[in-house]
């Protein structure tokens, strides 16, 4: 079981508030993502939950129980960092058993536990080496071991493959959600990347300042996005938002389209502008336009064939279906 409930949690550190009042509710099995900009509460909220911070009010309640005041040791979660925090002079054996020599688990079940885990991240081969003689990729997988040997009900990620390369990082979020299908644990994964957070959530949990902007599946944020500012922070490219008369004509203070939602041609289209930068990535191309009168530049997502150049004449018409139209606070209208 790992159903995860937050019931008006709030945290300030001294004078300074950090997290304002937040409901939030984490069913058993699912895969949420915390998604937010640097400095948003992320970590804080995942500190919260596992209990390495105390909230300054409100309840936490972990399948149906007060686990406010629990210390994080008996809450059943484990916590994977960014930094592995591996033990350098033990063996990776050692290093995954330690939690459960702490907590007093029989030799013979920490031997099972061990080859379980190590077959499932790929490791048997290096039980007995130390973290200095693994891949950065590697030493990531014995964290993920230490804490699958827990058992925890729920396994609490952050931003756990920031240290890695593009590639590896790409290799581990593959292999983390074959895990998550493997255990059916509950995972609560945090991190600063939306396309991380699109490719791994079930539920994604966008914050601002401390506030949950919007709580929804990775479809749902992209399709009918609450406000401006998630609009923006998912999707890559970016949403272009208009203002002015073209965010009039549709009734709307502010327009956005996504760059894939707008046809170019050389012809004829909607609107005009000018190619700044040409970004050419074999399968797609993305159009920065200006001089459209529509904002300062404009970004299309074009076959990867169109022969455009920089200082080329284009002509641009917006897939009228999938404008998304925004209030003055910037709500969706
Ligand atoms: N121990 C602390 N003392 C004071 N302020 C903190 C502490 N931990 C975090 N903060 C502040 O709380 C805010 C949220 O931080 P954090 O949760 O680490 O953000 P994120 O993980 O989204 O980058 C930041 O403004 C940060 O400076
Ligand atoms: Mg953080």
């Amino acid at each position: 079981m790992g159903r995860i409930t937050l019931d008006k949690v709030t945290k300030s550190f001294g004078e300074v508030n950090v997290i304002p009042p937040l409901d939030l509710t984490i069913n058993d099995g699912e895969f949420v993502v915390f998604v937010g900009p640097s400095g948003c509460g992320k970590s804080t909220l995942l500190r919260l939950i596992a209990g390495l911070e105390d909230v300054t009010s409100g309840q936490i309640r972990i399948d149906g129980k007060d686990a406010t005041q629990q210390a994080p040791a008996q809450r059943g979660l484990a916590m994977v960092f960014q930094s592995y925090a591996l033990y350098p002079h033990m063996s990776v054996r050692k290093n995954i058993a330690f939690p459960m020599k702490m907590a007093g688990v029989p030799e013979d079940e920490q031997k099972r536990r061990i080859d379980s885990a190590a077959a499932a991240l790929n490791l048997t081969d290096y039980l007995d080496r130390r973290p200095g003689q693994l891949s950065g990729g590697q030493r990531q997988r014995v964290a993920i071991g230490r804490a699958i040997v827990r058992e925890p009900s729920a396994f609490l990620f952050d931003e756990p493959l920031s240290n890695l390369d593009a590639a590896l990082r790409v290799g581990m979020r593959l292999e983390i959600m074959e895990l998550h299908k493997r255990l059916a644990t509950t995972m609560i994964y945090v991190t600063h990347d939306q396309v991380e957070a699109m490719t791994m959530a079930d539920k994604i949990v966008v914050l601002r300042a401390g506030n949950i902007e919007q709580v929804g599946s990775p479809l749902e944020l992209y399709h009918t996005p609450r406000n401006e500012f998630v609009a923006g922070f998912i999707g890559s490219p970016k949403m272009n938002i208009f203002g002015g008369n073209p965010a009039q004509q549709h009734g709307a203070t502010k327009i956005g389209i996504r760059p894939e939602h707008i046809a170019a041609s050389t012809e004829t289209g909607t609107w005009s502008g000018v190619v700044g930068v040409a970004e050419h990535l074999g399968s797609d191309t993305f159009l920065h336009v200006h001089e459209t009168g529509l904002a300062e530049t404009v970004t299309v997502r074009v076959d990867g064939e169109l022969p455009v150049r920089h200082g080329d004449r284009i002509f641009l018409s917006p897939d009228e279906s999938k404008l998304h139209r925004f209030s003055e606070q910037g709500l969706r209208a």
